[in-house]
């Protein structure tokens, strides 16, 4: 009778163990965020065999409370000679909606985000099992101002000639 009754307590403290041993572990080692940004050159929406990645481009990492969408977090880095960023977020935040968001662009006719491609939605958790702390977020890219000559002969290629 009263290893029955005690069950549900040792379970309960199971539980409670176990969290704390996965808080631990995720307090402990930050993730890394990898993504890539690029300069959209033939102004179509996405990376073609022309997109240039684009060194010093300034990206934050934003995390809002699900309720509120308040800011309860925020990071930023610069993306280095292959437009590859890699910025730390401490802690886990299973409770937030996090996103990498385009900053800035140091080229002179590369600074407009595309309205599609300025955010990458980014999962900051290691609740659903993942422990690899290397995170890569979806590339995101700045428009050029004109696209380059020899883009609609390039975008031919995507274009199914019917
Ligand atoms: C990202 O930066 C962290 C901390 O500087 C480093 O430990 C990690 O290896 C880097 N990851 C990549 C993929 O470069
Ligand atoms: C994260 O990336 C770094 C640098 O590329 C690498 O050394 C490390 O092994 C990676 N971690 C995992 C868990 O893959």
């Amino acid at each position: 009778m009263a290893s029955t009754s005690a069950r549900p307590f040792m379970l309960l403290a199971l539980c409670v163990l176990l969290q704390a041993f996965i808080s631990a572990q995720s307090s402990g080692s930050p993730f890394n965020v990898i993504g890539r940004v690029y300069c959209d050159t033939c102004r179509c929406g996405f990376e073609t065999p022309a997109t240039n990645y684009i060194e010093g481009a300034k990206v934050r990492i934003e995390c809002r409370d699900r309720k509120s969408l308040q800011v309860v977090y925020s990071n930023e880095g610069v993306t280095d000679s292959t437009g590859t960023y890699n910025i730390s977020v401490e802690n886990d935040h299973q409770d937030e909606i996090c996103e990498s968001v385009l900053v800035s662009s140091p080229v002179a006719d590369c600074k407009s985000a595309d309205p599609g491609r300025s955010r990458a939605t980014l999962v900051l958790t290691r609740y659903n099992g993942v422990i690899n702390e290397n995170l890569s977020a979806n590339a995101m890219g700045f428009l050029k101002d004109q696209p380059l000559a020899g883009c609609t002969e390039l975008l031919q290629q995507y274009a199914p000639d019917t």
